[in-house]
């Protein structure tokens, strides 16, 4: 198939019959069967605290909402969390919080990063999902054994951006950034959330573009979902579930069909708006899928958005339930494997 035009993308993201939504599932499915595999990979999210010096929007961990409880694990509750992952068999773990840019913290992740390491003889792999730091911290964490980052764009859009956040949140110092991730040799994804407000077709294909120009190895992005507790909700007047659904699917699809080789999740939020949210990304191109280990008790207070699933499943349960959907999809699981993506592979050897 020639390479999807702008003008093509938009035909995609307009689309409403169900039977060419399918061929284009099947297409692009088919695509990341022939350019990273059959396989899905599992990666252990452990949302290990909700404190956050930000105040994005549409957060429900932003920093101004009072009406919530904060909560951090230990270092041992971490480790412990990580070893089950390592236990279950997961490749690898991603490591997410709210944003923290304090030297104490950088310091606590270093240690745990080392330890982790050194409790699996260097076996299981970490992403890290932590934010804006600055590029002496990238590093850092870098040298003690993270080899992933994920930092969603949010929106590639500037000005759309720019009402999303207040105003000393900076999509500049964000898409510098994923920059210095790249330089520094990570494996680096990013995302966007799908069916924001003021979002246009057009600011979604633009995202597309831009996980292209920016050369990315990993895509993470999932439906907005409002939040009770936040100023975005507000100025919400029609929200239409279904709708965004589609989208984030046809947005995988679009995204599998242009940049073939990479990465891509299939998000959490996905599963908030329709049951077989995630096994239907995956027939839609997806690849990776990331189970929440954290546990029970805090799952909870980790609410970015409304009705976020699996609140009361143990890290357990959530393995064989989306094993047994993942085996239902028709699609194997890559146990034991960190599950890199080809394009990172492409990016590094043309780098040398
Ligand atoms: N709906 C959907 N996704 C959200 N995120 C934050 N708030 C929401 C929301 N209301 C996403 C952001 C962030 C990721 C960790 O969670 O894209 O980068
Ligand atoms: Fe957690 Fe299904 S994935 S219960």
């Amino acid at each position: 198939m020639a390479e999807l035009t702008r003008k093509e993308m938009l035909g995609w993201l307009s689309e409403k019959d169900p039977q060419k939504l399918e061929e284009l599932f099947r297409e692009a499915r088919a695509c990341a069967i022939r350019h990273v595999g059959p396989k899905v990979y599992f990666r252990g999210l452990i949302e290990f605290s909700n404190f956050c010096s930000k105040d994005c929007y549409y957060c429900g961990i932003r920093k101004s909402n009072r009406n919530l409880e904060r909560f951090s694990l230990t270092e041992a509750e971490i480790l412990e969390c990580a070893k089950a992952a390592y236990e279950m068999d997961y490749g690898s773990i991603v490591l997410q919080s709210g944003e923290r840019q304090d030297g104490v913290y950088a310091g606590f992740i270093e240690d745990i990063l080392r330890k982790i390491k050194k409790m699996t003889s260097g076996k299981l792999g970490i992403t890290l999902s932590l934010g804006e730091q600055a590029p002496e911290t990238y590093e850092r964490w870098f040298e003690a054994g993270a080899h992933r980052y994920l930092l969603r764009i949010e929106t590639s859009s500037p000005a759309l951006y720019q009402r999303l956040h207040p105003a000393d949140h900076s999509f500049e110092t964000r898409k510098r950034c994923l920059e210095a991730l790249c330089r520094i040799g990570y494996q680096v994804g990013t995302g966007v959330m799908i069916g924001l407000p003021f979002q246009t077709h057009e600011d979604l294909v633009g995202d597309i573009f831009f996980f292209k120009d920016q050369d990315i190895d990993m895509i993470g992005m999932g439906p907005y979902i409002a939040h009770a507790d936040t100023p975005l909700k507000a100025q919400i007047s029609d929200y239409d579930p279904s709708e965004n659904f589609r989208l984030g699917l046809v947005m995988v699809a679009l995204t599998r069909l242009f940049l073939k080789d990479v990465n891509i999740a299939a998000a959490t939020a996905l599963q908030t708006l329709d049951v077989q949210g995630r096994e239907k990304g995956v027939l839609a191109g997806a690849n990776v899928i990331m189970p929440n280990i954290t546990p029970t008790d805090y799952r909870k207070l980790y609410r970015l958005y409304d009705n976020k699933p699996c609140l009361d499943e143990n890290a357990r349960q959530c393995k064989n339930c989306l094993e047994q959907r993942i085996r239902a999809a028709g699609a194997k699981i890559g146990y034991g494997e960190w599950g890199d993506a080809p394009h990172f592979m492409r990016r590094k050897s043309a780098a040398v």
